[in-house]
């Protein structure tokens, strides 16, 4: 906490959020991809820290995920992915996190040369350091890239059967515009058969219709972002509903011009849907702000008062992949 920092903002930093919405790759803060750069001997086409966030300027989605794939270049062994995630973690506890689950995107390492491994026990083993270290309490979704051949999906989900006990959800993220979820049914229905829930990125810059198909050919419970949803009454009224919970991540929006302002952001809107919406940072380290930021910027942008930030971290406990005990638990702290 600093001097400084308003009593809403030490209130918003207390309150024991949940993550829902993170993709653990774009955590990667420049001072460690140079860090790794080095261990791994990563020529970066960058001279500074400075030179790399200069260039986080992003026209739309795809002209971030550019950037996205290429600084994860330099994550390659086991012990990478254990330090990024408990960099990642640490500024975590600093936000007031208590829940968080963490995606990524094996597929982007496997075309690299990076074997499963690296990342699977990587991140689980900071998964349980954050949990005795901090009390932070996690979750695992394996996301497939929607840009790539959804055959390939299903078989890197098979050949993560080692660690199919520790998968809590899979996941679908990557360039939205023109790939629809519907194609990767079969890989969503095999770790369904499992008992593996799905979670999918969709409305963020693709159109309303793919919402509907992710609910429908996948099965998903949650949807990342969601927020074109409004373009349709219909689909709304499904998602109203069946109170499928929505993790929308505010700066991420901006940042990526899915809406100019956060003033403009149709977050009241959802809410006043009758939407379940959730609050989530993306890639914090390439949009400007983790957990707390992104909470304290809603407040600012829509004078929300501590029950709508209350009920809205309620949301994401009740949605989240967790034990039922810790979910009571995490409860009773935002009664
Ligand atoms: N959208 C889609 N795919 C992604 C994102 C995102 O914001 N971040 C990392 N992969
Ligand atoms: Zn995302």
């Amino acid at each position: 906490m600093t001097t400084s920092e308003t009593a809403m903002t030490t209130w918003l930093r207390e309150l024991p959020k949940a993550e829902l919405h993170l993709h653990i790759e774009g955590t990667l803060e420049p001072e460690l991809m140079f860090a790794l750069a080095d261990r791994n001997d990563v020529t970066l086409p960058y001279d500074s820290v400075e030179a790399v966030r200069a260039a986080y300027d992003f026209e739309d989605l795809p002209s971030f995920l550019n950037l996205y794939y290429q600084g994860m270049g330099v994550l390659h062994t086991q012990a990478d992915f254990f330090d990024l995630a408990m960099a990642y973690f640490a500024r975590a506890r600093e936000d007031g996190v208590a829940h968080v689950e963490l995606s990524f995107d094996p597929q982007a390492h496997l075309v690299r040369g990076v074997p499963l491994e690296a990342p699977f026990e990587g991140l689980l083993a900071a998964c349980r350091e954050a949990e005795s270290r901090y009390g932070i309490s996690s979750a695992l979704i394996m996301s497939f890239l929607r840009d790539r051949d959804p055959a390939e999906a299903l078989e890197v989900f098979e050949r993560a059967a080692p660690w199919h006990s520790v998968v809590d959800a899979v996941g679908l993220d990557s360039a939205e515009r023109d790939h629809p979820p519907g194609r990767f049914a079969k890989v969503f229905a095999r770790a369904r058969a499992l008992g593996i829930p799905g979670v999918a990125h969709a409305g963020e810059e693709g159109p309303a219709t793919y919402i509907r198909e992710a609910l429908e050919t996948l099965d998903v419970c949650r949807v990342d972002h969601g927020v074109r949803c409004l373009e349709d009454a219909d689909l709304v009224a499904t998602l109203r509903e069946r109170q499928i919970p929505l993790t929308v991540c505010p700066l991420s929006n901006v940042k990526l011009k899915v809406t100019p302002t956060l003033t403009e952001h149709p977050l009241p809107a959802l809410r006043e849907a009758g939407l379940n919406v959730t609050l989530n940072s993306d890639d914090p380290a390439y949009f400007g702000g983790g957990m707390l930021d992104n909470y304290v910027a809603c407040h600012d942008a829509f004078g929300w008062t501590r029950d709508d930030f209350i009920d809205m971290t309620c949301n994401a406990v009740q949605a989240a992949f967790m034990a039922e005990e810790r979910r009571e638990a995490l409860l009773e702290r935002l009664a």
